[in-house]
């Protein structure tokens, strides 16, 4: 079988581009006729390197554990920063891992702009740029001829959006529900059985769900994002964040959950993307669900989306919806898509 290279250019080596480094390391995809090999890592705090015949991934990974910096790393060019390693880069797909940011998309919505002006596809699990720009990205993309990855955006690596962009679209979806976050999610959780809010947060964020700064998950906004997402690339609406009511978890106290359980209930926070006559409403709040309600048992940092289809009624898709390895895995979905879309 031929097996073709793509060359990666990883903005951002945080938890994720770590995560999809380490799948990169162990896993072969020979038999799907894929080879991924990283060239270039640019990150603001561990450094930049950049070798037109490819980076070792276990030394990428040794160094970061070791030191924390990318500066033991043997490589012919660095300190290269995110612009420039897009440009000037042989990389053919730009992943994008920079931190999140709800109010600009910045500086993601740049690196991914300018990747894709290059002629390289671009692939991200950032939401800002997601949430705020996707139609403009889209069309660039387009016009390029080239792809934009962004199935890490919601749920990590279980494929809630390619399931309903490629498969249940033609079933007409008309309402969208689910815990899209996480890390309020894992913290609900751990709540219920005892702990404090501020040790199951801390736990969180040991544990790499959280973001850089977790007041976009606690207050809702990552979750606003996921709808926003969900909303525009499901329903074809043009949502914004500011249009999204939006309540986050700091508000239920340990006597709130502890209230529902003696009542047979459970805090969730639930975003909901519904088609109405005035068009679509999103909303992200947290709410008491029965302890029979199908999303009422998902626990942890799992997530659960149910879309309602006007022809198959309800699909319920559970899956791990953040994580190292399973918000890696969903870089290695769209660069699989980016490589079958080759094949064609
Ligand atoms: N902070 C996010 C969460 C990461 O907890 O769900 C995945 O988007």
């Amino acid at each position: 079988m031929n097996v073709n290279t793509y060359r990666l250019a990883l903005i951002g080596f945080g938890n994720v581009g770590q995560g999809l480094t380490q799948i990169i390391r162990d896993l072969d995809f020979s038999e799907y006729g894929a080879k991924f090999q990283v060239v270039a890592v640019c990150d603001l705090l561990k450094g930049s390197v950049y070798h037109p015949d490819g980076l070792d991934p276990a030394e990428l990974l040794e160094a970061i554990a070791l030191k924390g910096s990318l500066e033991s790393i043997h490589a012919p060019y660095r300190d290269w920063d995110a612009i420039r390693t897009i440009t000037d880069t042989n990389a053919d797909v730009v992943v994008e891992m920079s931190y999140t940011d709800l109010k600009t998309g910045e500086p993601a919505f740049t690196h991914i702009r300018t990747a894709l002006r290059h002629g390289k596809h671009a692939i991200m699990t950032n939401k800002g740029p997601v949430a705020l720009h996707y139609a403009e990205l889209k069309t660039l993309a387009n016009q390029q001829g080239v792809e934009l990855g962004v199935e890490g955006t919601v749920m990590s690596g279980t494929p809630s959006l390619r399931l309903g962009t490629e498969l249940l679209s033609a079933a007409r979806i008309t309402k969208i529900q689910g815990i899209v976050n996480g890390t309020t999610n894992y913290i609900l959780t751990r709540m219920e059985q005892g702990n404090t809010y501020e040790s199951a947060l801390s736990e969180a964020q040991s544990k790499g769900y959280a973001e850089a700064d977790p007041t976009g998950d606690v207050e809702g906004h990552d979750a606003v994002g996921k709808v926003v997402i969900l909303a525009n690339l499901l329903m074809g609406a043009s949502l914004r964040i500011n249009d999204v009511d939006r309540t986050g978890i700091t508000g239920l106290t340990v006597q709130d959950i502890e209230t529902a359980r003696v009542a047979g209930e459970r805090w969730k926070l639930i975003g909901t993307v519904e088609k109405t006559s005035a068009g679509v409403r999103a909303s992200v709040q947290p709410t008491r669900l029965p302890i029979s309600h199908p999303l009422a048992g998902v626990a942890g940092a799992t997530n659960a989306i149910t879309y309602t289809t006007q022809l198959l009624g309800e699909v319920t898709l559970v899956g791990p919806g953040a994580g190292r390895i399973e918000t890696g895995y969903a870089l290695i979905g769209d660069l699989l898509a980016i490589h079958r879309k080759k094949q064609k």
